[in-house]
């Protein structure tokens, strides 16, 4: 397999532009679907509290025989734990569930504008980055009106904001504001959840390269610059969302697809998202 790239964030630490991503994989498979994923290449996953599963992706992590410093792991603070302390004991929690002495990569999963804790959780976050137990740490699903209440309130500079992305809902007012500040953009749901996958210009764009559609969506993702880490529970797709690093589109293909933004969502807006049971 030709070798998965990586972005440098802001501080400096290196994130392979390719990893898997473990939301709603079948909890008893988890850990042999992310031992999948390692063997078909991938050095990045990304968890978050609120999957649960961040044990068995500790245990896939011990299991694989990969030297620690040649994987990057990512986990989402909860929405339950923005108030100070809770953020703190909560992350402690993270790492005792994956076994791990530091995560790579430590995020707000939601903003929760109405709970309006987001900068005090920063604050935590910033603590936990200065302890060295979070090589780099961000946020995910930040509008910028809340980004620029972090870059005022806080001393660190979010080194990621993981958003949603895909050939429907392009996210470009965020991914521009993300790209003017050094924030290195993460696409989640980078398939639309599979639901984008029908659409005949990607169909067009694969037969013309001898790929699949989901191939070149990823594809697209990766020249316009962004992180993915597509989620499959199923072996052959693992293998196959990993071979995108030996063909290229070219500027019509690029353009035909981002052509395909239709505004629609898969997952809640930003500002819409508030729950704290989960
Ligand atoms: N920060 C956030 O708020 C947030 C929100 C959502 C997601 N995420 C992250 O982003 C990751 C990816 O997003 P996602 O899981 O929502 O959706 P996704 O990766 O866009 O799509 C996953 C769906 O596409 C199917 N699929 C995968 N590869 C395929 C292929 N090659 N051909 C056809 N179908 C394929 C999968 O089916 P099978 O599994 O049946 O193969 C699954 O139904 C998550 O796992 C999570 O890590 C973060």
């Amino acid at each position: 397999m030709t070798a998965i790239p990586s972005i440098t964030l802001n501080n400096g630490v290196p994130v392979p532009q390719l990893g898997f991503g473990t939301y709603k994989l079948p909890a008893e498979e988890t850990r042999d679907l992310v031992l999948r994923a390692f063997e078909a290449g991938y050095r990045h996953v990304d968890t978050a509290q609120m999957y649960r599963n961040e044990r068995a992706v500790g245990e896939a992590v011990a299991a694989s025989g990969i030297p620690r410093d040649e994987l990057f792991v990512t986990s989402k603070l909860n929405n339950a734990f923005h108030a100070h302390d809770d953020a703190l004991a909560a992350f402690d929690r993270t790492l005792e569930e994956l076994q791990l002495e530091l995560v790579d990569l430590f995020l707000i999963h939601w903003p929760l504008p109405a709970l309006d804790r987001y900068t005090e959780a920063w604050g935590a976050l910033e603590e936990i980055y200065r302890s060295g137990r979070a090589r780099a740490i961000g946020v995910s699903n930040f509008q910028p009106n809340h980004l620029r209440r972090v870059l005022d309130a806080g001393t660190v500079v979010p080194a990621v904001n993981q958003v949603e992305v895909h050939p429907w809902f392009g996210n470009e007012e965020v991914r521009a504001f993300d790209r003017e500040h050094g924030i290195v953009t993460e696409a989640w749901s980078p398939l639309g959840r599979g639901r984008v996958l029908d659409e005949p210009t990607l169909a067009r764009i694969a037969d013309a390269h001898g790929r699949t559609p989901a191939q070149v969506v990823l594809r697209w993702h990766v020249q316009r610059g962004d992180v993915v880490f597509p989620k499959s529970a199923t072996p052959s797709r693992i293998e196959e969302n990993a071979r995108i690093f030996d063909f290229a589109l070219d500027a019509d293909e690029m353009a035909a697809i981002t052509a395909l933004d239709r505004g629609e969502r898969t997952g809640s807006h930003p500002d819409e998202e508030n729950r704290t049971d989960r």
